[in-house]
Formats: C-alpha cells, sequence, structure tokens
C-alpha cells in the first residue's frame, strides 16, 4: 500500500514568499521573506515546523504573529477531542475548529486533527446505553458515527488526522502480556477498535494521511509492538501511513540512541514519521512518572520547582544542547521525518507547567514567556544555514 503522502514542497509552495517568488516579484518577497523568517523558513527543504494551539492562546496578544512567522502546521490542543467535538450524542461542537482550519488554510499550513479515538478526553455516554454499558455494536456504531461526521466535514482540509491516540499499554519493561491498554475501547470492541478507526477514517477522507500517536514511542517494548502492528496492518489492508512520536521528552532522556532507532525501526517499515507533541521538560522529576499518561498526578513541592525566578546558566545550556541534539537527530532523518510539531509555542502556555505537578514554573519550549526566541532557536538554525 502506497500511502498518501502531503507533500511538505507544496507547503512551501503555497506559503506567502515562495508563491511572489513564483510571480517572479523578487523585490517584494525579499522584504516579506526579512519580515517573516521563521523556524518554517530554516528548515523548508527538511521538514514542516508546527505547533499546537488553543483558543486561550490564539486570544494573547502578538500570539498569531508568532505562528504565523514561525510554524507551516498547526494542530489543536484540544479543541477536535471527542468531549470537545461531539460532548453530547449527536450534539457537534465545529466552532472553533472551522475557526483553526480557516486561520490554517489562509496561511497556506498544513492542518493536523488531533483526534479521533482515545481513551481520555472522550465522554461516558459513548460507552452506555442508558445506566447499563453499551454493547459492542452501539460503541462501533458510535464510533462510526464520530469518525465520519468529523472526518468528512474537514475532509481536503485536514492533512494528517491522529486516528487512534495511546492505545498501547506501557511499562518501562516493555508492553504488558496483550499488549493493548486497558481502556473503554479495548473492553468494548476488543482490538479491533483500532483497525476500525483507521479504515473509517480511510473511507471519510481517503488523501488524508493516517497516523497512530503515542507517548514513549523509542521505548523498545512499545516500538517493538507498534513495529508490528504496523506489519499486521500492512498484511491486513489497514490504511496506516505513519506514526506520532509524541516527544514529551526530559534533559537528560530518552537517549538520542533510543530515538534514533525507533525513527529508523518505523521508516523501516514505510510510514512517515511526525514528531508530534515535542517539548523538553527541565524540572526534577519523580522515577516512576516517566512518560506522559496524562492522568498522573503528583503534590507540589518546593524542591520539585526550583527555577521560579529564571533558569541557572547551565540549565540553559543544557536545555540548548538537547534541542540541538533532538534536531541534529531529526535532520539525520529528514527523509522520513515529515513534521516536527511542539506541544504549544511559548512556555507560559505549556500544559507541563501543570504536569503532573500542578503551578511549576517549567521552560519547555523553544520561545520564553514573552514569546521571544530562546537561545536554543538560533543554535537548531544554525545546523541547517
Ligand atoms: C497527550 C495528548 C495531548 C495532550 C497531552 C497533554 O500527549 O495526546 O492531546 O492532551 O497529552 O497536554
Amino acid at each position: 500500500m502506497k500511502p498518501n503522502r502531503i507533500s511538505r514542497r507544496d507547503f512551501v509552495k503555497r506559503s506567502g514568499t515562495a508563491g511572489l517568488l513564483m510571480m517572479g516579484m523578487k523585490q517584494l518577497t525579499f522584504a516579506k521573506a526579512v519580515e517573516q523568517t521563521g523556524l518554517k523558513d530554516a528548515f523548508k527543504d527538511r521538514f514542516l515546523m508546527g505547533t499546537a494551539i488553543s483558543p486561550r492562546s490564539f486570544e494573547m496578544e502578538g500570539y498569531q504573529a508568532l505562528v504565523k512567522r514561525e510554524f507551516n502546521a498547526i494542530t489543536a490542543v484540544n479543541d477536535f477531542k471527542w468531549e470537545r467535538i461531539q460532548p453530547e450524542e449527536g450534539k457537534f461542537e465545529f466552532g472553533w475548529p472551522d475557526q483553526f482550519v480557516e486561520f490554517g488554510q489562509a496561511k497556506g499550513m498544513c492542518c493536523v486533527g488531533h483526534v479521533l479515538v482515545w481513551h481520555s478526553q472522550c465522554p461516558d455516554w459513548v460507552f452506555m446505553n442508558g445506566d447499563k454499558p453499551a454493547s459492542k455494536a452501539l460503541v462501533a456504531k458510535r464510533m462510526e458515527n464520530h469518525i465520519g461526521s468529523v472526518v468528512e466535514r474537514y475532509k481536503g482540509k485536514l492533512q494528517v488526522w491522529d486516528v487512534v491516540n495511546e492505545a498501547v499499554d506501557f511499562s518501562n519493561n516493555g508492553p504488558s502480556a496483550n499488549g493493548w491498554r486497558k481502556s473503554k475501547w479495548l473492553e468494548t470492541m476488543g482490538p479491533e477498535f483500532v483497525d476500525r478507526s483507521f479504515h473509517l477514517a480511510h473511507e471519510a477522507d481517503p488523501k488524508a494521511e493516517l497516523l497512530y500517536n503515542d507517548y514513549e514511542m523509542q521505548n523498545p517494548g512499545r516500538r517493538d509492538f507498534v513495529v508490528n502492528m504496523i506489519k499486521d496492518f500492512k498484511k491486513r489492508g489497514v490504511p496506516i501511513h505513519g506514526v506520532g512520536m509524541q516527544g514529551h521528552v526530559h534533559l537528560g532522556r530518552p537517549s538520542i540512541e533510543a530515538i534514533d532507532a525507533a525513527i529508523t525501526a518505523y521508516a523501516t517499515e514505510g510510514m512517515k514519521v511526525h514528531i508530534t507533541e515535542l517539548d523538553v521538560d527541565v524540572l526534577p522529576m519523580d522515577n516512576k512518572l516517566w512518560g506522559a499518561d496524562i492522568a498522573t498526578r503528583m503534590e507540589y513541592r518546593n524542591q520539585l520547582d526550583p527555577y521560579t525566578e529564571g533558569l541557572p546558566a547551565e540549565i540553559e545550556q543544557r536545555l540548548t544542547q538537547r534541542w540541538v541534539d533532538l534536531f541534529e537527530l531529526f535532520i539525520k532523518h529528514q527523509d522520513s521525518i515529515e513534521r516536527v510539531t511542539t506541544w504549544g509555542s511559548h512556555d507560559a502556555e505549556s500544559w507541563k507547567n501543570w504536569f503532573p505537578i500542578p503551578r511549576r514554573t517549567n521552560y519547555p519550549l523553544l520561545f520564553d514567556r514573552e514569546m521571544k526566541p530562546k537561545r536554543a532557536v538560533e543554535a537548531i538554525k544554525k545546523l541547517v544555514e
């Protein structure tokens, strides 16, 4: 099966600067390029540069300008999730998703749909029939209706879908016996809920690029499980085109070698690799909490929040180096990597100030709390100059 790939060059071509160049308006183009150069321009021959946006950030002064200048791909943080887009059966909330798509389309950006089927942020009614658990047939019908309605509405407008999010069980030593995460989806439909989601998304928009998305995708146990899933999907004609490696990483882990090996493993299966939710956590972390299960919470303690007054120079240097190491790796795999998306743009909006411990001061993104580029931005751009 040949995946329907989006072409990053198409997006670049559609963007203002290149479009004007093609029309021969070189003078004007130069002025525009100086004004608008950002990460998307630095990496334009390699991969798309994306960010995740939410309605709250969208209203902040200077935010839209930042997104337009730096990025050519967008994901909505929450507003395509089931609990937001179909909070009650048959009641769809397309208001903000429509605005999101209009914003992205107006700028020729790649718009990513996140997410169709996930155990989290999915309302209880999906699995209930009155006060009894819903049957497999009813849940399957609801899935069909949800995916059909949402994907068809944005057919041709969203180029990529995270079809299934976080369906694999997680432990540091590898997946558990059956490998699939215990969830209502698994409980009611069995593992076929994963196949079914991909088939339905493909029927609704045959041109969209369909991804399996998860965290800790470099963990060898998870990686091997996902590789086997892909092999099995290919054998059975389940339409999967790529993987989303979320990439919620920390200063010291996971190792670049592990990420490297995983990208190679997915690419070897013919998958396009998308880095879908990148951020770099600099704060102390309890060993039990690696990963990004959003159900995890810990209590606030001062010693777990050491940088409220700013980052010490030594930590900032390590942080810059971490971004450099990651981008060096992405550049090495530029033929397999379609997109690198950071989970937000500037530190103030990051979920990492709240997860897994609320109200900490974290520094996980490429732009600071005033939306100014950090040293890491210059440093990763230098890699391609
Ligand atoms: C996971 C999900 C995202 C988001 C983050 C937390 O990674 O895929 O949608 O909820 O958790 O912000």
